[in-house]
């Protein structure tokens, strides 16, 4: 009997509503071919990045890429392994990052690889980086997103007040740590919850830190925590916390763009700006948009080697939540919204285990 893959195909955009499988989404099962085309490899996925842009891909709104097509299987980042090969740059046992989808196996061919090649991960069982590390760290979605929003959009220099929200998300614990490690006078975390408070203070050595959920004025909130002002502030959530930040901002401080995650899953309704951007004027500040893809030419190299150095002395810590099974992806989507995870930790669905059988190129 021909081998299957399973997938979730995307049937139905949202609303103004969470994503919901067998509303918007369709399980499906399929064959895989018995054999491949010149130039294609199989890849069986390990692990589907689960991550707030997947709401944004779900929809139709102007975005920064085209929306993920309906009925085809839904858009995703994965890290897999070549099971079969006929293309000898991606031999059996190479393990791969790419835009593999939700679904348990996919062929790539040869047309997919010269459009955009899979990034090849430099990761073996009992090497020095360990896997988690890509999962958390040396990733486009986590790392290099705060790498490139800190230093390249956010433009900090040693000395500054930074500013954080999602701080204690995969993306904006790496942005607390890197502005340490950069050399920031200052940092200051906005999460939810008292647990993700004391996380930011106590694990991640942050200066101050603002529990947005215990707080009903974060205009004031953030006068006690950055005295002095704000030089650049990293936002993920937008909203309140951006209205709030606006008037804390020091004469030329930075607004870096990150996401806006407090609207997503109304985001066919609008976006509303902040009531406050006349800041903007009044304080000359620079506020600025990035896509962290968008510098890969120019920044995923000093990004790895830095990644690589801090992860051999210990420098940064990293950590991934692993929820089970692709049939759950879905709903598990949903723990991004509510919060529903450990503090610093990158969200991931666990797709099949990690190989420890397959010979390694
Ligand atoms: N520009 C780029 O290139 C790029 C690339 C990757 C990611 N991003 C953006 O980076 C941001 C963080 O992504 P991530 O993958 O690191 O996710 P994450 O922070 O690990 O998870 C999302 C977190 O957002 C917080 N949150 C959810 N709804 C909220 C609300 N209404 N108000 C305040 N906080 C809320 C929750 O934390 P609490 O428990 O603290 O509420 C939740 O844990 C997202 O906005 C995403 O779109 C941008």
């Amino acid at each position: 009997m021909a081998a299957i893959r399973q997938s979730w195909y995307l049937v139905q955009r949202p609303k103004s509503e969470k994503l919901e499988a067998g509303k918007h989404f369709e399980w499906r099962e399929e064959p895989l071919p018995e054999t491949l085309d010149a130039g294609s490899f199989l890849v069986r996925h390990i692990y589907l990045s689960l991550d707030p842009t997947n709401r944004i891909w779900a929809s139709d709104v102007p975005q920064y890429m085209p929306p993920s097509p309906l009925n085809e299987v839904m858009r995703g980042l994965t890290i897999g392994v070549v099971e079969k090969s006929e293309n000898s740059d991606y031999p059996v046992g190479t393990y791969v990052s790419y835009l593999g989808g939700f679904t348990t196996h996919n062929v790539v061919t040869k047309e997919a690889v010269a459009a955009f090649p899979p990034g090849k991960l430099d990761w073996a069982p009992g090497k020095n980086v360990p896997l988690t590390a890509y999962l958390a760290l040396i990733n486009l979605v986590s790392g290099f997103t705060a790498y490139v929003g800190l230093l390249e959009t956010g433009a900090m220099k040693e000395g500054d007040v930074v500013l954080v929200s999602g701080a204690a998300g995969a993306v904006g614990s790496m942005v607390v740590q890197m502005a340490r490690l950069k050399g920031a006078k200052r940092v200051v975390g906005i999460a939810g919850g008292a647990t993700k408070k004391a996380y930011l203070l106590e694990e991640l050595g942050c200066d101050a830190a603002i529990d947005y959920k215990a707080t009903d004025n974060m205009d004031a909130a953030i006068k006690e925590a950055c005295p002095d002002g704000v030089d650049v502030f990293f936002d993920n959530v937008g909203g309140v916390t951006l209205d709030a930040a606006f008037l804390n901002m020091k004469l030329n401080g930075r607004i870096s763009i990150c996401g806006a995650i407090n609207m997503y899953n109304e985001i066919e309704g609008g976006v509303s700006g902040p009531k406050n951007f006349g800041m903007t004027l009044m304080q000359r500040l620079t506020v600025k948009g990035f896509i962290c893809t968008d510098h890969l030419a120019t920044l995923w190299a000093p990004f790895e080697k830095d990644c690589k150095d801090w992860v051999a002395s210990n420098a940064i810590k990293y950590s991934v939540f692993k929820t089970e099974g692709l049939d759950k992806a879905i709903e598990s989507l949903d723990r991004l919204f509510t919060g529903d995870k450990p503090a610093g930790a990158k969200l991931v669905c666990q797709i099949s285990a990690e190989p420890d059988h397959i010979p390694l190129p």
